[in-house]
């Protein structure tokens, strides 16, 4: 049985795989056949933090794919108020068949993936984010992007970073990652993708100028400057990420067709520009859509592979 908490425990083949699967049912969708792997199975989504994509992709794709989802905030489970993780984990993994867990710590969704019997999803945790990065792909897939990726990730080294990191390292392609001084990428995942990138031949990169990232890239991408449980830092940070906002002139340094991607929720006016947002959001709401396809993959190919 394997859990998804970071790209990193999977290989290139199996993240290709993950992928392709959720092409192939999508293209069904879109023609009307309804794949219907996960009949009668549940899917529980544990939410620690708010979320409107992440939510209504896994919901939508359970009930999609023939399955059912709970919906399980914090403030309506035990957890909330103090019941261990790995009593939780044990009950819930009891009676569903697949767990979602959007939290804070990373090493919480690694506790609770120790003591559950079924395959355990990260939502999003403070380190990484890695389904968006499975939509993400696709999405580069799906627009001819895929081959000969120079990447540049511009703004904070958050969780959305070290999965761009770990997608780059795995797949081998170049990531360039500008962000303010002291709001760099973590140095152990920095390490840990270091290390990958040896094998696959990935170049991965971090500096403090944006337009040394941006410049020549084929794919630039950002994220909040305010991640979800840093709301007090935000004015400071605001001041701190002046000049990292990806605009028309940022984006004019990259390759002429270089595309803007954008995990969502986006804020105008701090991290990216209204202008060059609206300018590519065909691709930033085809990304969100993919969410639904990508992890309709992942989940298939996670109950594909359970091994039981
Ligand atoms: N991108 C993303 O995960 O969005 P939500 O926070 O709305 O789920
Ligand atoms: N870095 C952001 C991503 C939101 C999808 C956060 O953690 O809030």
């Amino acid at each position: 049985m394997r859990h998804f908490l970071t790209l990193k425990d999977f290989t290139k083949e199996e993240i290709l795989e993950i992928v392709e699967t959720g092409l192939s049912i999508k293209k069904n969708l879109k023609a009307k056949i309804y794949n219907q792997e996960l009949k009668n199975q549940t899917l529980a989504m544990v939410f620690e933090k708010s979320s409107t994509r992440t939510r209504v992709s896994f919901e939508t794709g359970m009930f999609q794919l023939g399955g059912h989802a709970l919906f399980l905030s914090n403030r309506d489970i035990h957890l909330g108020r103090g019941e261990p993780v790995k009593d939780t984990a044990r009950v819930i993994s009891g009676m569903c068949d697949m767990v979602m867990i959007r939290t804070f710590e990373h090493s919480m969704i690694e506790e609770f993936a120790r003591y559950s019997s079924v395959p355990v999803i990260n939502g999003l945790t403070d380190s990484y984010h890695p389904v968006q990065l499975l939509a993400d792909y696709m999405t580069l897939v799906e627009y001819g992007m895929d081959k000969n990726i120079v990447a540049a990730y511009v703004g904070d080294g958050n969780n959305m970073t070290h999965s761009w990191m770990m997608l780059a390292a795995k797949l081998g392609f170049e990531l360039r990652i500008a962000t303010p001084k002291g709001y760099e990428p973590d140095s152990r995942v920095l390490e840990d993708a270091l290390t990958i990138a040896k094998e696959s031949g990935a170049v991965i990169k971090v500096m403090n100028d944006p337009k040394e990232a941006v410049s020549g890239a084929t794919v630039v991408t950002t994220d909040t400057w305010v991640s979800m449980g840093q709301e007090e830092e935000k004015e400071e940070r605001v001041k701190t990420f002046e000049g990292f906002m990806v605009d028309d002139a940022m984006m004019s340094l990259a390759q002429k067709d270089a595309r803007f991607l954008h995990c969502l929720p986006a804020y105008r006016g701090l991290e990216v520009s209204e202008e060059l947002f609206e300018k590519h959001s065909e691709i930033v709401f085809s990304e969100a859509e993919n969410r639904l396809h990508a992890q309709k993959g992942l989940m298939v190919w996670l109950d594909k592979n359970r091994g039981d």
